[in-house]
């Protein structure tokens, strides 16, 4: 993860602002509910952008377990937890395909995967594992950027997040939940494709 390890000094000043709308609408769509004590797993939370509004809508019963591969972004979201006194945030390092229960603390109540599925190395693999972590019944949202063709900008984002926008990001959750939906989000030019917002129950009863 050394690229994103380098990424992390300017990572906030270059992208924060651009998917402000589309972390309030992920957070809208995993129905948190700030009675109910709800445990998030965001993987990856790179430098926890997400980390406000999900705290925010679980409120103090609630808890968040931030992952991520790269301890340069985890640095920076030590600090805002630091920064903006989460104290129902903690992170972990790890590798969104080997990451175990014992790390998170148990199954999880949601799942939130906000630009991961674009850049994991084996998305299908990668969303299998996290699937397992969370709980019969638990709620997942993914977010990502999706470009069937791309464009200068669609090549410069693969480029500066080693992510790959022409895969079906939503796909792996679509194959596994109940209740899926999918739909697009505002995008603009600098995001390099269309922004989607997937979500999905997993079956309480796994046929
Ligand atoms: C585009 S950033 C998105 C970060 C954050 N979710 C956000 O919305 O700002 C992609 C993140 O995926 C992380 N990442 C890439 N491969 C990973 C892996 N195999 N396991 C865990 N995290 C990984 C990177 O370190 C980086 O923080």
């Amino acid at each position: 993860m050394a690229w994103y390890d380098l990424f992390s000094g300017f990572y906030d000043r270059s992208l924060e602002k651009l998917y402000r709308d589309a972390r309030a609408a992920a957070v809208d769509a995993l129905r948190l509910d700030p009675q109910a004590g709800l445990r998030v797993l965001d993987l990856p939370c790179g430098t926890g952008q997400s980390f406000d509004g999900l705290a925010a809508a679980l409120g103090p019963e609630g808890s968040i377990v931030g992952a991520d591969l790269s301890r340069g972004m985890l640095r920076r979201a030590d600090k805002r937890i630091a920064r903006r006194d989460l104290t129902n945030v903690r992170t972990v390092q790890a590798d969104v395909h080997a990451i175990t229960l014992e790390q998170i603390g148990g199954p999880v109540d949601r799942l939130h995967v906000f630009l991961g599925m674009s850049t994991f190395p084996r998305p299908d693999e990668a969303f299998e594992h996290l699937w397992s972590l969370l709980r019969p019944g638990g709620r997942a949202v993914v977010v990502d950027v999706f470009a069937e063709r791309l464009g200068f900008q669609g090549r410069m984002v693969n480029l500066v997040a080693r992510a790959e926008i022409r895969r079906r990001s939503w796909e792996p959750l679509e194959a596994r939940a109940v209740a899926f939906e999918r739909r697009d989000l505002p995008s603009l030019r600098s995001h390099g494709g269309t922004l989607f917002l997937a979500a999905g129950d997993k079956p309480i009863d796994p046929a």
